[in-house]
């Protein structure tokens, strides 16, 4: 019987062999263009809770009562033992005015808790750092008991410290946890008769990422390192313009000691009415120090964006004079100094009192993010020519509007392109039909001219299933085959990154998203795993594949790209098969005089569009390394499963 079935799939492999389309073949000896190391990158913006409540490790929600509303996330217990009074001290402290006041009465404590950002993970055995800044106002001393209670009310780990001084102090206390729990939260107890001054009530786990304390979490930046990504964007996204001016993305308030960093509302707290989210606001414990660290832990270059005097313009639309442009540009100049400066200078000794003496090294910046109109070009070129004459080595992302077409899109690209601008941002939130059709959108772009940024794309699936997250295969899918376009077209586009990057499963307002994440666990979505694909097998030069003669764009369902990567000299095939057909194709690899007799196979497939990547099932689409493959006189023959992005690398031994 198992006989029988082995010539029955013998059969249809060569009669699929000879009914198959036009062979496929792969000009060896013809590289094109370079790649450029930083060709698969990120994006990273501060929604759906990816910094505070996300990556910023930090469990405790509105340390610093800054809030608007100064208590939220907390809740008082034990009220007949004392009282909580909200102190503004605006005249001494601008950047963190608020503190508590917290007057036990009684021998009993009193004690306010902590909600976290939806509740707070905690894991069994790991270490867990209390901190809180504090004084004395009265009475001999103040015991401040730290509690981690479970979701079941039950305690977790706990520690004491002890005020009694009258000065502003750092407190800071280490315990353990007994539990692991997903929603826990923290209890801290006041205890002896006294009044007694609280602000930056801290709770951090000892793991992080690097295990560096008051870090970020190390599940989630381990992700990003699995990408190996050639460059983060950040801090967004819309994040950078800010609903109105006020409101934007200020780095300079978001370096320095963390208790002297000014939080404001973020944008996404009120931006979409369904997936309101009152509790998101901007701590910055995550700062642009942090960023570039990240950068550079993580091996890519760092790429900040910075507000160009505009705010966003599906909001106020507000626009500085530019009369008042200096100060914004002085900004873009400063943080130039404070990644790459010497440590002489005002904002590189800043970077070194931070710990971080050498250079950042920043080669890139982009000034606005989908901004448009006149009085985007009017703005920019001010910027453009001040960083320039003072930094000409510095590249320049431009913004090329919200939509990759129509008269937003064509003036500003023709504009940016009369000024020479580096590197233009285009930016494409579509279905996945679309992606499947615009596959060859670079191949008639202009090779002379400005180079692209695919800054932020993502596929947006209209299947019914999974329709808040959409994080489908067909999505990631689609954008595999589009991906190819991107890739086959390196001497255009420089760098691509997919958004947004992050979703806490209880507090987003954007999907779909690159990574998913509740307070103890993340996954990859099969999005992520195609961007890693790609990312994995980046290659250094690309050489021609074809078909008829004609690049591989949909024709049969199939996309394809080709690629050598000269360091492990190897040949890269990536192919894309979007129909729910298996396919046989055979590719003839032309121009090369010997090939390792075998090549390596890497798939991602589902015969199931709607299937996705969840907490129970993370890796229900994930890669999986294939039985490695025959390379027969310069061919290979593979069978492409329904569905599938298949990625196989051959040994090149002579050229
Ligand atoms: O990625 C989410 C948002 O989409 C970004 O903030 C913005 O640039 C775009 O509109």
């Amino acid at each position: 019987m198992k006989s029988l079935k082995i010539i029955v799939n013998i059969f249809i492999f060569f009669s699929c062999l000879f009914k198959s389309s036009a062979q496929i073949v792969v000009k060896v000896n013809e590289p094109k263009a370079i790649i450029q190391p930083t060709m698969w990158g990120i994006f990273f913006e501060d929604i759906n809770m990816a910094a505070d409540g996300g990556l910023y490790a930090e469990l405790v929600k509105n340390r610093s009562f800054e809030f608007t509303q100064p208590l939220m996330g907390w809740k008082e217990q034990n009220k007949q033992n004392g009282s909580v009074l909200i102190v503004n001290r605006n005249g001494e402290n601008t950047a963190n005015p608020r503190f508590a006041r917290v007057s036990v009465k009684t021998d009993e404590p009193y004690g306010l808790t902590n909600e976290g950002f939806r509740g707070m993970g905690i894991k069994k055995n790991n270490g867990y750092d209390f901190s809180v800044w504090a004084k004395l106002n009265e009475g001999d001393k103040s015991i401040i008991h730290a509690q981690l209670i479970t979701s079941k009310n039950e305690i977790a780990g706990e520690a004491k410290i002890i005020v009694e001084g009258n000065d502003w102090k750092k407190y800071a206390v280490s315990f353990h946890s007994s539990v692991t729990d997903e929603k826990a939260k923290l209890n801290v107890w006041f205890e002896e008769r006294s009044v007694v001054d609280v602000d930056m009530i801290s709770l951090f786990p000892k793991d992080t990422w690097k295990n560096k304390p008051g870090g970020l979490r190390a599940d989630l930046v381990q992700k990003l390192a699995d990408l190996k990504p050639g460059f983060i964007r950040f801090p967004g996204g819309c994040i950078v313009e800010g609903r109105d001016l006020s409101n934007r993305y200020q780095w300079k308030r978001t370096v320095g000691n963390i208790e002297d960093r000014q939080l404001i509302i973020n944008r996404w707290n009120t931006e979409f009415s369904y997936r309101s989210t009152p509790d998101y606001f901007q701590s910055f414990g995550l700062g642009f120090f942090e960023y570039f660290q990240l950068a550079e832990d993580i091996g890519a270059e760092p790429l900040p964006i910075i507000n160009c005097g505009m705010a966003c313009q599906f909001n106020s639309a507000e626009v500085v004079t530019t009369n008042e442009l200096d100060n914004y540009i002085q900004d873009a100049l400063d943080l130039i100094e404070f990644a790459n400066g010497s440590t002489e200078t005002k904002w590189g000794k800043l970077r070194a009192a931070m710990g971080h003496p050498q250079p950042f090294n920043l080669k890139m910046m982009g000034v606005g993010n989908e901004n448009w109109g006149p009085q985007y070009i009017e703005r920019l070129t001010l910027f453009t020519k001040t960083i320039k004459a003072k930094y000409p080595s510095i590249k320049l992302v431009n913004s090329s509007g919200t939509d990759p077409v129509g008269e937003r899109f064509d003036y500003l690209n023709g504009e940016l392109r009369k000024m020479n601008a580096d590197l233009i941002d285009e930016h494409y939130y579509k279905p996945p039909e679309w992606f499947l059709q615009n596959a060859k959108r670079y191949d008639g772009y202009d090779r002379n001219s400005s180079k692209v940024f695919a800054g932020e794309y993502a596929a947006h699936s209209n299947l019914s299933d999974d329709a808040d997250k959409k994080n489908n295969w067909q999505s990631a899918l689609a954008e595999a085959a589009f991906m190819t376009g991107l890739e086959r077209n390196a001497d255009v586009v420089s760098m691509a990154s997919y958004a947004p990057l992050f979703a806490h499963i209880d507090a987003w307002q954007w999907a779909p998203d690159l990574i998913w994440f509740n307070n103890l666990q993340s996954y990859a979505s099969p999005n992520y795993y195609v961007q890693q694909m790609y990312s994995l097998n980046k290659g250094s030069q690309i050489v021609p594949i074809v078909s008829n003669s004609e690049v591989i764009a949909g024709q049969d369902s199939l996309y394809a790209t080709a690629c050598i990567d000269q360091a492990t000299s190897e040949l890269i095939i990536k192919l894309v098969n979007v129909s729910g057909k298996e396919q046989i194709q055979n590719i003839l690899m032309n121009g090369v005089k010997k090939l390792s007799s075998t090549a390596s196979a890497t798939v991602l497939e589902s015969n199931e569009l709607n299937k996705a990547n969840s907490f129970v099932h993370p890796e229900a689409i994930a890669p999986k390394e294939e039985s490695s493959l025959a390379v027969k006189n310069k061919n290979i023959l593979i069978r492409l499963m329904p569905y599938s992005f298949e990625v196989i690398r051959i040994k090149i031994l002579d050229h």
